[in-house]
């Protein structure tokens, strides 16, 4: 039997590059090695306010990015959170085993708490809860692997020891899951501040590629990338700003680290930021192409089918956990 691969985003803001580089690029690298199961997590977006009127249109985006970057509904399953309810169940049963501490030493709800003001009494409790709904999210469906960016390795670790606490305290319930973290890419940085990781929820919209940017808010985002004092074109700890951007250009051209640095070697900024637009625009281009292919009704067919496949591994697992835990 294929090994599975689960993973998600959330349909709360535009995704960028990074998004696509730390994951979405490896779930298609993967799809044919394993069974790999991709779900849009509109659950956890509601941990922070989205306006009821647009959610359902970007989550149903979401599902026209995912097929646009190479997910291939014929090998993956695809499907929306909130259409398989197992989803929170499980999430009740994995609060029970989950401990305050070990919540509050998430560094992203510290940061999100932080961003919404840093008012500890006022923090959604979903905010903090939210690693609990990923734990079910990676659980419900045995997975193996989990391809995600840096950010979330802290989450998928406490699943594991979620998943570890439950088989010991009430018998094998769950596989122990993997995290799929790429040696290149699994933190892309903000194009205005390299100590910042590129981010969907940045207020300044100068620091992401967004993967429906068009070519000239490309270009002019790219020109006014900060840069490093220097003027080597290569990746060096020191130099993070160029660095980024070099390691942006090598993803998504495909030239070898070795082959860039010689490229660029005797040219300046200028030169490197021109090229650099041109292989970002000529990447985004048909994928741009492919997100208007998709219309609404083939994608209802694809996550109607995604989320009864879904079910259907989640049912199973949850049975499993009622039958353990003596719920039924
Ligand atoms: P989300 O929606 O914030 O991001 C989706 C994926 O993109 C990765 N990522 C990055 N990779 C490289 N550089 C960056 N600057 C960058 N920013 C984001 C994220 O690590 C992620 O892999 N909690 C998750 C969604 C989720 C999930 C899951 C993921 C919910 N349940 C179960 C895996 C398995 C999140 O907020 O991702």
């Amino acid at each position: 039997m294929r090994k599975r691969i689960f993973s998600g985003a959330q349909p709360t803001g535009e995704l960028h590059i990074g998004n696509y580089l730390g994951a979405l690029k490896n779930w298609v690298a993967l799809q044919n090695e394993y069974d790999c199961i991709y779900c849009i997590v509109n659950l956890h977006g509601i941990t922070l306010p989205q306006d009821p009127l647009t959610y359902r249109r970007k989550t149903l985006d979401l599902a026209k990015i995912y097929l646009a970057a190479g997910v291939d509904p014929a090998h993956s399953t695809v499907f929306i959170q909130s259409d398989v309810p197992e989803h929170a169940e499980l999430t009740w049963v994995l609060s029970c085993i989950s401990r305050m501490g070990e919540l509050e030493r998430m560094t992203q709800f510290k940061d999100k708490m932080q961003k919404g003001g840093g008012n500890r009494e006022r923090a959604g409790v979903g905010l903090f809860t939210y690693p609990v709904l990923m734990a079910a999210d990676i659980l419900l469906y045995q997975t193996d692997l989990v391809p995600i960016g840096q950010d979330q390795k802290q989450h998928l670790e406490l699943t594991r020891d979620l998943a570890e606490r439950f088989n010991r305290d009430f018998g094998e319930a769950f596989v122990i899951p993997e995290a799929f973290i790429p040696p290149v890419g699994a933190k892309i940085q903000s194009l205005a501040d390299p100590a910042k990781k590129m981010s969907k929820s940045d207020e300044n919209a100068a620091g992401s590629i967004f993967l429906l940017d068009k070519a000239d808010t490309i270009t002019k985002k790219i020109k006014r990338a900060v840069t490093d004092s220097g003027t080597d074109i290569s990746f060096d700890p020191a130099r993070p700003a160029i660095t980024n951007l070099l390691t942006i250009y090598h993803l998504l051209s495909g030239m070898p680290k070795d082959e860039c640095v010689e490229h660029f070697r005797g040219k300046g900024y200028g030169d490197f930021k021109g090229e650099l637009a041109e292989v970002v625009i000529e990447f985004l281009r048909p994928f741009q192409e492919r997100v208007e292919q998709y219309a609404d009704d083939d994608l209802g067919a694809i996550l109607k089918s995604g989320a009864e496949k879904a079910r259907g591994i989640a049912g199973e697992t949850l049975a499993a956990v009622y039958r353990k835990t003596g719920i039924k």
